[in-house]
């Protein structure tokens, strides 16, 4: 919708009221009426065109904030007086009468900023455009016109930046075992305005408990958004955030996947291990071979005696050898769950 003024009808009904007055009271309610009606006629005659939406600026980037009325037939741009100014503050943004701009009480922030689209005027295009938009631009600006009559409308601007693809990072990122805490940070920089941040597991549901998120503006207003997922730890799962900016409609995302890597052992340990394997094979080589001797020899033995000797050493040692052997397989079974 366009915001209109209504001089019309109220001039009608100020007209209507004289030429049917009879009463004391209606005659006095006409008075009224005419008044109004000729503040009415003297302000606010123009026809004000102005978005009703919000303009959406990207931060950094030029912004138009769009304003124009029909003029008369006659209508020279030496008759124009245009100010456009903060609706709030009544701060001059911009403003531009007999026939030029006239920016000598315009506000700081403004100077060199600010310029209309001159070749356009004398149709009534009086739109405003704003360069480099800051996120202190953000709000309401009023468009004051006046020719013979004067009118006034508001354009509310909004600044928008679109967030950069998160970071994420895995904390701590080593010696992490199955069912240790850990943490999952996210961290997308300078958006506006504030992002909604939502965080999703491997299956793609949303994740809502142990999540810290934090949004700091820095001196040019930007958001840094840092969300952190406190989890236990699962091999191979997944962890996504996704940073979404509520005006641009704009989502970016990254994910974190918890694998082997993170859960392996440091070096040091695993060329240990691989070591610790060696020798016991090596050992179990050398055993081998000097059971079979062993039993070879007692077997002759047995042939040459026929004798009851009991062979309890020869026996016990392939056990009390394995024994370490034993443990160390089940320590590496160990180690393959984990990585
Ligand atoms: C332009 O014409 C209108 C009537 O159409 C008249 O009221 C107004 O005074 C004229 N303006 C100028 C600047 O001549
Ligand atoms: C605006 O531009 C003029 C001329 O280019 C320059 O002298 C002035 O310093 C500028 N002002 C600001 C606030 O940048
Ligand atoms: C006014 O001028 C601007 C810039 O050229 C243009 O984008 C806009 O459509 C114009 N508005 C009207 C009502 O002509
Ligand atoms: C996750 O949450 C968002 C926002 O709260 C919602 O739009 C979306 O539908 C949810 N998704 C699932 C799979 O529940
Ligand atoms: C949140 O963290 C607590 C421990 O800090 C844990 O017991 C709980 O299961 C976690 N909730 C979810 C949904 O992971």
């Amino acid at each position: 919708m366009r915001e209109k003024t209504s001089r019309e009808d109220t001039q009608g009904h100020a007209c209507f009221c004289f030429l049917t007055q009879s009463f004391l009271v209606p005659r006095m309610l006409c008075l009224l009426l005419a008044l109004r009606a000729l503040v009415l006629g003297l302000a606010g005659a123009i026809e004000i065109q102005v978005p009703d939406e919000p303009v959406v600026a990207l931060f950094g980037r030029d912004a138009t904030l769009h304003c124009s009325f029909s003029p008369e037939a006659n209508f020279s741009l030496d008759d124009l007086s245009l100010i456009w100014q903060l609706t709030d503050t009544k701060r001059l943004v911009h403003s531009f009468s007999g026939g030029q701009d006239q920016l000598e009480d315009q506000g700081g922030g403004y100077a060199n900023r600010t310029a209309l689209f001159y070749d356009q005027l004398a149709q009534g295009n009086v739109s405003l455009l704003l360069r480099r938009v800051e996120i202190s631009d953000e709000g309401s600006f009023t468009c004051f016109v006046r020719v013979q009559d004067h009118n006034s409308a508001a354009v509310t601007l909004q600044v928008a930046a679109p967030y950069s693809k998160p970071h994420m990072n895995l904390e701590p990122n080593k010696h992490l075992k199955p069912g240790d805490l850990a943490a999952v940070t996210c961290h997308a920089s300078r958006g506006y305005p504030e992002a909604n941040v939502l965080w999703q597991d491997s299956q793609g549901s949303n994740i809502t408990e142990n999540i810290t998120t934090s949004q700091v503006a820095n001196e040019e207003g930007l958001f840094d958004v840092h969300s952190v997922l406190q989890v236990l730890v699962e091999p191979s799962s997944t962890y996504s955030c996704l940073v979404r900016n509520p005006v641009l409609q704009q989502e970016t995302q990254a994910s974190v996947t918890i694998t082997g890597q993170h859960l392996a052992f440091p070096a040091v340990a695993l060329w240990v291990t691989v070591g610790l394997a060696i020798c016991v094979v090596v050992l179990l080589i050398v055993l081998a071979y000097v059971c079979q001797k062993k039993i070879r020899q007692s077997c002759e033995e047995e042939e040459e005696n026929a004798g009851t000797e009991e062979q309890d050493e020869e026996g016990g040692e392939p056990k009390t050898a394995l024994q370490p052997l034993k443990s160390t397989e089940s320590k590496e079974d160990n180690e393959q769950e984990i990585v």
